[in-house]
């Protein structure tokens, strides 16, 4: 069994994860922003009498990943790194604001390699250490009106093959490509007309939870 860190295990697709690896016995670190959310999954799995912790964590903040990854390690043998948490930010070039872009680059960029880079030195302590990106077919192809977000997961795509390379033998690295999905990434935003057409966050999770041996998985 393993302890699995979450980022964004409040909601959507990081909170699918959490509940699926937690019915198979793994113990799971649920971190985002917000706790409520986080104490809310930890008891769904609580009561299906599984283990859950959550930490509020800041992906974006390199100091508040330095703090709380020290507090987290503290505790934990942390084995599996899910790197889930990212934002949207949708429209054409021309309208899109700049605060906009800096949250995007900074949340799915910055924050990724910052914490994958702060817990790096503990995963590699343990047994049979993982990493996996969701990543988003948005890092296979470019799209109109999501250039920005598009460059996000670009970016880590070539991040995550890079540490395939890198750490090979060593860590396994997951790089997770899945079309559009139906939860709260879409709320703020019509770039989306009718989001209950997409596929539901649960069976995607499903999907990885089995294939989470694979480099590339494709959904
Ligand atoms: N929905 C789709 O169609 C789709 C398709 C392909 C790929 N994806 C990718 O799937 C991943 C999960 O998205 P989702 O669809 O499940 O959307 P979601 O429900 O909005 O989940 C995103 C999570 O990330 C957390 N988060 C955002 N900024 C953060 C930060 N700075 N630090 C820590 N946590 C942060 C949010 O929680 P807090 O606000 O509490 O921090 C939230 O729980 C994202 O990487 C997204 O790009 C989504």
């Amino acid at each position: 069994m393993q302890t699995i860190l979450i980022t964004g295990a409040g909601s959507g697709l990081g909170k699918e994860l959490a509940l699926a690896y937690a019915e198979l016995g793994h113990t799971i670190i649920l971190t985002g922003r917000r706790l409520e959310p986080l104490q809310k999954v930890a008891t769904q799995i609580a009561l299906k009498r599984g283990n859950a912790y959550t930490y509020q964590l800041d992906i974006a903040n390199l100091e508040n990943v330095k703090r709380t990854v020290k507090e987290i390690i503290n505790k934990h043998k942390v084995s599996y790194l899910l790197n889930n948490a990212g934002v949207g930010c949708f429209g054409s070039l021309r309208e899109l604001n700049e605060v906009d872009i800096q949250h995007t680059i900074q949340t799915n960029i910055l924050g990724t390699i910052y914490l994958t880079k702060t817990l790096l030195a503990h995963l590699l302590q343990q047994e049979n250490p993982k990493i996996m990106n969701i990543i988003s077919t948005a890092g296979q192809k470019g799209k109109v009106n999501e250039s920005v977000y598009v460059a996000s997961k670009f970016a880590i795509r070539g991040f995550t093959e890079s540490l395939q390379k890198e750490l090979e033998g060593t860590v396994h690295v997951t790089a997770t490509y899945m079309g559009g999905m139906n939860t709260p990434f879409w709320d703020e935003t019509n770039h989306i007309k009718d989001k209950t057409r997409l596929q539901s966050s649960a069976e995607v999770a499903k999907k990885i939870v089995e294939r989470d041996e694979e480099l590339f998985i494709e959904l």
